[in-house]
């Protein structure tokens, strides 16, 4: 059977551009003991693709080789097996890259509960929901009664770490790059105050919505809202760097706040890689899927049609037009 499938065939040098990748068409190989043919059904696209796209090789994952297909994570099915432990009709998740099919040996492949829609999946309980969790609750340690600013609020994963702490009893601002997505957050998530960071006077907007200073900054962005955050923290407030998508695409990253507030505040700051926490993937799911379960986080998906849609899609993620975790239905 033949399928389509996308390769990385260049690198990016600023924007992700068409020219960097090549859609194909391959032919599904017959299927050994051991192994099952998935056909997956929905691709997860993430920021961190600008990352693995580049030739650098100091960061917590290699990137994918030039002529290799593109990698992200996905939900699928089994349509046929070798395997007992994947029968055919499963609902799997992986990362299974951009491509139609794909055969397995079930390395990496997860069963799904069949009930669960595949955008529930992707949109929280895989990486965002993990994350989010993982950053504010494990790095964070949020107290009840703190406020907590995160940037990227209105994204897949800002959206959830926003709910966790209104979950948690933390008062919560989000930050967002349109009119719409604060509505969004406020009126529908239940943030305590949204900033439009594109119209917004920042440094007074954040002082006016956290009047009693900030005690933990959940970064998703970099840019001038951290220069915001970092003057309104409070003493021995905690910063966690989830990512800084705004450096993605530049050649050069742009300047940080001084590090005077660091000594002053007795700052915590914090990086992290969700690799690192790839052992304890179920666990933490779990820990988000309690949340979900008691109506404390809702999501929305942003759905492109078809894998040719990922190549020009994946910049909806850079210029803010994704309203909702990023998927492509295959
Ligand atoms: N550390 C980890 O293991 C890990 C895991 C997953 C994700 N991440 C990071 O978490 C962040 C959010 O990822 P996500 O998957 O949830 O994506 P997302 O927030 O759903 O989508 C990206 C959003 O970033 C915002 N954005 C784009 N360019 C920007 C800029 N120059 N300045 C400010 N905001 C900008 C846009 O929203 P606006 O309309 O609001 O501008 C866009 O919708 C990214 O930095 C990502 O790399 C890290």
């Amino acid at each position: 059977m033949n399928y389509k499938a996308v390769k990385l065939v260049k690198r990016p040098e600023t924007n992700i551009e068409p020219d960097n990748f090549s859609l194909v068409e391959l032919e599904t190989s017959e299927i050994r003991d051991g192994e099952i043919l998935i056909k997956q059904t929905h691709m997860s696209l993430d920021p961190a693709m600008r990352g693995w796209m580049s030739a650098a090789t100091d960061s917590y994952i290699a990137p994918v080789e030039l002529g290799d297909i593109m990698r992200s994570s996905g939900v699928g099915e089994v349509v046929e097996s070798k395997n007992d432990q994947f029968p055919v009709g499963a609902k799997v998740a992986g990362m299974f890259g951009w491509t139609e099919y794909l055969v397995s040996n079930g390395t990496g492949v997860s069963l799904m509960p069949p009930e669960l829609p595949a955008e529930a999946i992707l949109s929280v309980l895989a990486l965002p929901g993990v994350t989010a969790y993982h950053g504010l609750m494990e790095i964070a340690k949020p107290k009840a009664g703190e406020t907590l600013l995160v940037s990227g609020a209105a994204g897949s994963v800002g959206s959830i770490v926003g709910q966790i702490a209104k979950a948690e009893g933390l008062r919560v601002i989000g930050v967002a790059g349109s009119d719409e997505k604060c509505r969004w957050l406020t009126e529908e998530l239940g943030f305590d105050a949204a900033i439009n960071y594109k119209t917004a006077d920042l440094e007074t907007a954040v002082r006016e919505a956290a009047p009693n200073g900030i005690d933990i900054y959940f970064e998703n962005t970099g840019g001038p809202i951290q220069h915001a955050a970092f003057a309104n923290m409070n003493t021995f407030g905690r910063i966690v760097v989830c990512g800084v998508i705004s450096d993605y695409n530049s050649t050069t990253p742009a300047a940080g706040p001084s590090w005077v507030h660091v000594v002053k505040k007795r700052l915590s700051i914090q990086g992290f890689a969700m690799p690192d926490q790839f052992h304890r993937f179920g666990e933490l799911s779990q820990k988000v899927g309690a949340y979900l379960m008691k109506g404390q986080i809702q999501y929305r998906s942003h759905v492109l049609e078809g894998l040719e849609s990922a190549i020009e899609g994946i910049n909806l993620l850079f210029t803010g037009a994704n309203e909702g975790k990023l998927i492509v239905k295959l």
